[in-house]
């Protein structure tokens, strides 16, 4: 049996963390590829990790490289490329580069890696699941974005933090955009089965579900960029459980029409919002729906909107891609 090709766009924080996660899980061979003005750190990193294998005792081919016919027979590709945000700036403000980059990205990965599934994880997150989703022309179970893994890790570790428990019996769910407008489900969080709401008081979670919201923020404050090592953790969850065909429910920005009421009955015209989705081998297998209460729907319906707000940004300057 063959191993699984896995390439990684950009090889900045996130695309060289991805590259070693994935080779230590031996979730397959390893293609990281940057901008020929970093192919030297592109294939610096490929070379550093293939000699960390003796010792941590994995079996990955690792190869750094420019050229994108490197990618080719990629069974899955993550896409990191980007700018990261600078303090005082939101995802939002990244969206009139990124949009460009992902773009180039995208295009190339359609020519070069036309079977793959695509996992963004550039920003602003929803949004750019929606540029790689046009410009690659894939059907939509095979393009989605990485954040509410990230968001739902952040969440577990502040509410296991404020418990003084072990993060790994807490177990939550968040759905929505990447960010402000991420969408808390209390009633839906436990610890080893144990409703959170019969462990906290309101306020105590509210100020949980905050830190979890501003958490990217709070990190770029103090390193001056945006956060890898969790946003690589969330990524290489998505990539093992496709990879793997694990059939994992992943919180996962997914293409939704009439899921969840983002956009009933008109076809094509959805958008990828942070919802539990069912990763396999096809991508997203399915979404996961389930009943909201009238709170939690205003609230999902309030995230939906600014998601369609910033694809709108996008479709006005691509309108190629409307
Ligand atoms: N093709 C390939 N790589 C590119 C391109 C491109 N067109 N444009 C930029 N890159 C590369 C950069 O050269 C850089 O090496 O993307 C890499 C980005 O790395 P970092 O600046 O370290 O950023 P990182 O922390 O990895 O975040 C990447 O993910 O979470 C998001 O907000 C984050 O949008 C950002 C992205």
């Amino acid at each position: 049996m063959r191993r699984a090709k896995i390439s990684v766009i950009g090889a900045g924080n996130i695309g060289g963390e991805c590259a070693r996660a994935i080779a230590y899980k031996e979730l397959g061979d390893v293609v990281l590829l940057d901008i020929p003005e970093k192919e030297g750190v592109s294939k610096g990193k490929a070379l550093d990790l293939a000699c960390v294998a003796p010792i941590e005792r994995f079996d990955a081919r690792l190869t750094g490289t420019a050229s994108y016919g490197d990618i080719e027979g990629s069974d899955v590709v993550v896409i990191t490329a980007g700018v990261t945000r600078k303090p005082g700036q939101s995802r939002d403000d990244l969206v009139g580069i990124n949009a460009g980059i992902v773009r180039a990205v995208s295009e190339n990965v359609k020519k070069y890696a036309p079977q793959a599934v695509v996992v963004v994880v550039s920003n602003p997150l929803d949004a750019m699941v929606y540029v790689a989703w046009k410009a690659t022309g894939f059907p939509a179970q095979r393009v989605l974005g990485q954040a509410g893994a990230l968001d739902v890790a952040r969440f577990r570790a502040f509410v296991a933090m404020e418990l003084g428990c072990s993060v790994e019996d807490v177990s939550a769910l968040l759905l929505g955009g990447h960010g402000d407008d991420m969408v808390p489900l209390p009633r839906l969080t436990s610890v080893h089965g144990i409703p959170v709401t019969d462990l906290l008081p309101a306020e105590k979670i509210h100020a949980a579900v905050e830190r979890a919201k501003q958490g990217g923020g709070e990190i770029v404050k103090l390193m001056g960029t945006s956060a890898w090592y969790a946003p690589t953790a969330g990524t290489v969850q998505m990539v093992e459980a496709i990879v793997r065909d694990k059939k994992r429910i992943i919180p996962s920005a997914a293409y939704c029409e009439d899921e969840f009421g983002v956009a009933p009955g008109q076809r094509g015209k959805g958008l990828f919002v942070g919802v539990p989705a069912v990763l396999g081998a096809g991508g997203v297998e399915r979404v996961v729906q389930f009943p909201l209460q009238a709170d939690e729907k205003a609230l999902l319906d309030k995230s939906i909107n600014s998601v369609r707000e910033l694809v709108g940004v996008v479709k006005r300057m691509m309108p190629d891609l409307a």
